[in-house]
């Protein structure tokens, strides 16, 4: 197995690791996570009956907190059971066709009672993903935060759920991109990254069209990329015209892009991912931004 990289270790790098007593040694200790580069080595072993059964080895997942082992099996049920419903979404906008609220609000309500159990488990679990599901993780990650979030900073049930719906819809707008697009290995062109940025207006309008979902989601929709400064996009609006909600939105967003976890990459650290966005200097809510490292530190209150 080639152990690539050790999260909370500074980039320590094991390499390839042949002994078993080694790879059982790292599970033992109370790790954050580790990120194995199968195209150079064996990947974790986990058979058909495990996965189905849902007793799959958190192998590449040690998380703060010490959730336990079915915490992790529970949590990594989410994404599956939800994917059906994203899957319908995501085409239903491919299509034009309406997003509907309920569909969203079916998988926020599967993610909010498998956060009752452990918080951190789930938001662990969605750190891991591999290309081709990128996009649906992401949607699902950010979700997760925002519902968590917003829990923590003592929001009612029913803005709590709004924010999870938001979190889930709120790239809905890159199904209107063309694939080959979104799928692009390496960086941008100029005119390819100003489509990308049509993404927050386009998801707007679909959703406005069909007039199926609240004003906060599709007011996070349209401003999740903008930033106090006025330096975001698609309208560069700053301060007061940048809601609450849109600034946890925002937060939740970029944490979550910044910490996935890939199979061809280091993902930052949580602490990282956070000294990143502290020094954006004036682009984030500092508040809520501390507020949120509390919530991932302390996810039972504050
Ligand atoms: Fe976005």
């Amino acid at each position: 197995m080639y152990i690539d990289d050790i999260e909370g270790t500074d980039g320590r790098s094991l390499g390839l690791v042949v002994s078993r007593a080694t790879v059982a040694d790292i599970h033992e200790r109370n790790l954050f996570s580790s990120i194995i580069d199968t195209s150079r080595g064996r990947d974790v072993a986990v058979s058909d009956e495990q996965s189905a059964a849902g007793s799959v080895p958190p192998a590449t997942l040690a998380c703060h907190g010490n959730p336990s082992r079915h915490d992790v099996a529970r949590a990594r049920r989410v994404p599956a059971s939800t994917k059906p419903i994203m899957g319908k979404m995501f085409s239903d906008a491919r299509l034009g066709k309406a997003v509907q609220f309920n569909d969203a609000a079916k998988a926020v309500d599967q993610i909010i009672s498998t956060l009752d159990e452990n918080p951190i488990a789930l938001i662990e679990v969605t750190r891991l993903r591999s290309k081709d599901e990128n996009s649906f993780l992401h949607s699902i990650g950010v979700s997760t935060l925002m519902i968590h979030f917003g829990r923590w900073l003592g929001h009612d049930p029913m803005a709590v759920r709004l924010l999870g719906v938001s979190g889930l819809v709120h790239d809905i707008g890159k199904m209107a991109l063309p694939s080959s697009l979104l799928q692009k290995a390496g960086s941008l062109t100029g005119d390819e990254l100003a489509q990308v940025r049509t993404h927050p207006s386009e998801g707007h309008a679909l959703l406005a069209r069909h007039g199926t979902m609240p004003n906060v989601v599709m007011e996070i929709c349209l401003n999740h990329h903008e930033r106090l400064d006025g330096t975001g996009y698609p309208r560069g609006i700053a301060q007061n015209e940048i809601s609450k909600a849109v600034r946890i939105a925002s937060i939740c967003d970029v944490y979550d892009a910044m910490t996935t976890i890939r199979p061809y990459k280091r993902a930052w650290s949580p602490t990282e991912a956070f000294s990143s966005m502290f020094r954006s200097e004036g682009q984030f809510d500092r508040q809520l931004l501390w507020q949120f490292i509390q919530c991932l530190d302390h996810p039972g209150g504050p």
